[in-house]
């Protein structure tokens, strides 16, 4: 039996960390293990443009705790008026690693979002000649769609078309749900260094739609996209471990109050910011694939985002009686609920 494993120091690509007190009190749940993170946008109002993005960045270092070494990676939340030559300028500097696409309306804080296509092409086109990723919210936002299905049409209505239109475009199919996603990743380009990827979070292997829906409305389970059946599990739990560098971990970790989530109109998000390192080891454990967590949680990631790896690294070890795990956090604002996996965990960070 595996009772301890050592990785690489692993990377977030994909995390909300909110601002001000909320950016205080979750910040340290991801700095204490995880290296990088691409910071989301979806700020009120929306980070849109370089000088934003730096403002954002210097707030982050500033409420990161002494001792800490964190890196976030900024992005740009692109809207209908973006200029990309400001895209240029923010990519050149270094200062920002991707561009967010969110269809309006599709989740939180997406009103800034996209609804004519058309009209970011030239952001689009000046990304592929950068080499600059986009990441994508994959969801359709038409109120025909049922919400089920929404992530499966995005990609023939709107990813797949945008690749088409847009060749060289780098881009990352964010917090996959759906065995269609991962088809699609597979069925796309090569296994090394192509210009498609996707994130999976730890919830989507861990959680499929009955744990929102059956014995009593769970809120803490509700996120966007929303968990899908258990085919659709299955499948991200066999890209996530099966060693695909197309297939990298985005948390999507995303904190909530407990009075925002426990609502008759509850905010989507889980928060796995805390617990993740834990989870996944149990994950890929539990189908025979510890050896590919490494790659998963530290190594695909920055293969895609052509960056180095960490050079630190990061011990997991299990333990014969479960751990224990907060089940939230404290925050100016109210308790945050940490996601419950609904089994005992044996792993933990050492
Ligand atoms: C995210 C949030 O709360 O900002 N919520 C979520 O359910 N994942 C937004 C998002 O990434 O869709
Ligand atoms: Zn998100």
């Amino acid at each position: 039996m595996t009772d301890s494993l050592t990785i690489t120091r692993p990377d977030d690509w994909h995390l909300h960390l909110r601002d001000g007190d909320m950016l205080r009190a979750v910040l340290p749940e991801t700095a204490r293990h995880f290296g990088r993170a691409i910071i989301m946008p979806n700020l009120v109002p929306p980070v849109v443009t370089g000088d934003q993005a730096a403002a954002y960045r210097d707030r982050i270092l500033a409420a990161l705790p002494q001792g800490m070494s964190f890196a976030p990676l900024m992005t740009l939340y692109l809207t209908e008026d973006t200029d990309p030559e400001d895209v240029a300028a923010a990519h050149a500097s270094g200062l920002v690693t991707a561009v967010k696409l969110y269809p309006a309306g599709a989740t939180t804080n997406s009103a800034s979002g996209v609804t004519n296509f058309d009209k970011v092409r030239p952001v689009l086109e000046k990304m592929a000649e950068i080499g600059l990723p986009l990441c994508t919210h994959g969801e359709v936002t038409d109120p025909d769609i049922d919400i089920f299905d929404r992530e499966a049409v995005f990609i023939d209505r709107v990813l797949d078309p945008i690749r088409r239109a847009t060749p060289g475009l780098r881009v990352v199919m964010e917090h996959i749900t759906t065995a269609n996603a991962a088809d699609y990743v597979r069925s796309q380009g090569t296994v090394d260094g192509g210009d498609l990827g996707a994130t999976i979070t730890t919830h989507h292997l861990i959680i499929n739609r009955n744990a929102i829906l059956v014995g009593g409305i769970k809120p803490h389970y509700y996120c966007l996209p929303v968990a899908k059946r258990e085919e659709h599990r299955l499948a991200l739990r066999a890209a996530a471990t099966s060693g695909d560098k197309r297939f990298f971990l985005g948390t999507d970790s995303a904190p909530h109050t407990d009075a925002n989530k426990l609502s008759a109109c509850g905010c989507a998000g889980c928060f796995t910011a805390t617990n993740t390192m834990a989870l996944l080891a149990h994950v890929f454990e539990e189908d025979g694939a510890l050896d590919h967590l490494e790659g998963f949680a530290s190594k695909h990631g920055p293969a895609f985002y052509r960056l180095p790896e960490n050079k630190a690294t990061l011990t997991l070890v299990k333990s014969d009686a479960p751990v224990h795990i907060p089940q939230s956090i404290a925050t100016p604002d109210g308790p945050v609920t940490v996601f419950d996996p609904g089994f005992p965990v044996h792993w933990t960070v050492a």
